[in-house]
């Protein structure tokens, strides 16, 4: 049996119907960038999340690029991040000429351990990055209540973890800045790359719209130096159509990764294969990966390819061990859980469409690996 770690064909068989006039329709248009479409989107996604404001823009790395420009951050700024993610944030930071500063994550969740934040905090932080990983969101009031302490920004990666709820309130609603990926393989994904950023402010999102279109204020002036990064019509229209159904397949993940964790209970297998953590105040995983804790992770992963089961490894080096951030960071600077974790961590498939026949395929396969 083929079980592909995602299979956005599955998807794409189910929408098609709604999709192809859809595209049709901007194509006689022959409207693509920004406009009517992707005001619509952001209208959508505002109140889907519950923010005041949302901004489109080209993918989840501009999103995080445009929030970091939009508060200032620059040469001799810090900004406090999880060394365990994916590389856009702290390369976003970079880019910006500032420092990241790799802080260690809380083991059950794989999201920044706000006591290591709050020690990490110094008179030149200038603002926080934490990560939704794998779709829980990071204990965001405590991210939030230290920031404001300090008087610093939040910027909230939450490319991963779009409709996800923090003791009921959702990534887009609890930070000045949150930004999503609209990458294809997203729990909400385009046929391309897209971003989007939430604001809490009106000054904030006009700033932010402003900085997508080269900065500018009025036709041909610029007031400030900006990027260009636009979402365009298609992905938007299509974008829409995704989100009428995002409820409904995040539910079904969410079963299918209950069913996962309690087939893996049940063949006593929790003990080398260790099921995700939801903590307490995650009053809603959405599960962009259901990502399992291993022993003897790469054969385990050689057996399950050879049983044609896709998997992946996100991700397998921590932030501060990365050669790019080499002189940046202390060579000697030790973060024992992002460490294990790169180590140990294992994503099995999981998307809406995955069957029971394949969930216990995978299992079985995982169950005769350690037999
Ligand atoms: C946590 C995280 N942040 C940022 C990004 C960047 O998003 P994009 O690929 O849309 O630039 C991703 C996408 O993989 C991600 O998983």
């Amino acid at each position: 049996m083929h079980v592909p770690l995602v299979d956005l064909r599955a998807q794409y068989a189910t929408i098609r119907n709604e999709v192809e006039p859809c595209l049709q329709r901007i194509c006689a248009s022959q409207s693509f960038v920004l406009g009517p479409e992707v005001e619509a989107l952001e209208r959508e996604i505002a109140n889907y999340v519950r923010a005041p404001h949302a901004i489109g823009c080209a993918s989840g790395t501009d999103a995080l690029e445009l929030a970091l420009l939009a508060c200032g951050v620059g040469s001799g700024d810090e900004v406090i991040t999880s060394a365990f993610s994916f590389i856009a944030g702290a390369e976003a930071i970079m880019l910006r000429g500032a420092r990241p500063v790799f802080v260690d994550i809380d083991p059950d969740t794989f999201n920044l351990d706000t006591d290591a934040l709050e020690r990490a905090i110094t008179s030149r932080t200038r603002a926080i990055l934490p990560t939704d990983l794998f779709g829980q969101c990071a204990d965001m009031s405590n991210v939030v209540g230290i920031a404001e302490l300090h008087g610093v920004t939040v910027i909230e990666d939450a490319a991963q973890s779009l409709g996800a709820e923090h003791d009921g309130r959702r990534a887009g609603e609890m930070a000045p800045f949150t930004t999503f990926s609209f990458y294809p393989s997203k729990n909400l994904g385009a046929f391309g790359d897209g971003g989007l950023i939430t604001a809490l402010d009106d000054d904030t999102a006009g700033a932010l719209r402003c900085l997508r279109t080269h900065g500018e204020s009025e036709r041909y002036v610029h007031a400030q130096v900006g990027r260009n990064s636009r979402l365009d019509a298609l992905q938007a229209a299509i974008l829409r159509i995704k989100l009428r159904h995002l409820d409904q397949w995040t539910a079904l993940r969410q079963a299918h990764a209950a069913d996962y964790t309690k087939q893996l209970q049940e063949r006593g297998l929790t003990e080398r294969v260790r099921p995700p953590v939801t903590a307490a105040t995650s009053t809603r995983h959405v599960f962009n990966q259901y990502t399992v804790r291993v022993e003897s992770r790469e054969e385990l992963r050689a057996h399950l390819q050879s049983c044609d089961v896709g998997t992946a490894i996100y991700y397998p080096v921590a932030l501060h061990r990365q050669p790019c951030f080499r002189g940046v960071v202390d060579a000697k600077l030790q973060l024992p859980d992002s460490e294990r974790a790169a180590a140990e961590v294992l994503s099995l498939p999981l998307y809406p469409e995955l069957t029971e026949a394949q969930r216990t395929f995978v299992v079985d396969r995982i169950a005769e690996f350690y037999a």
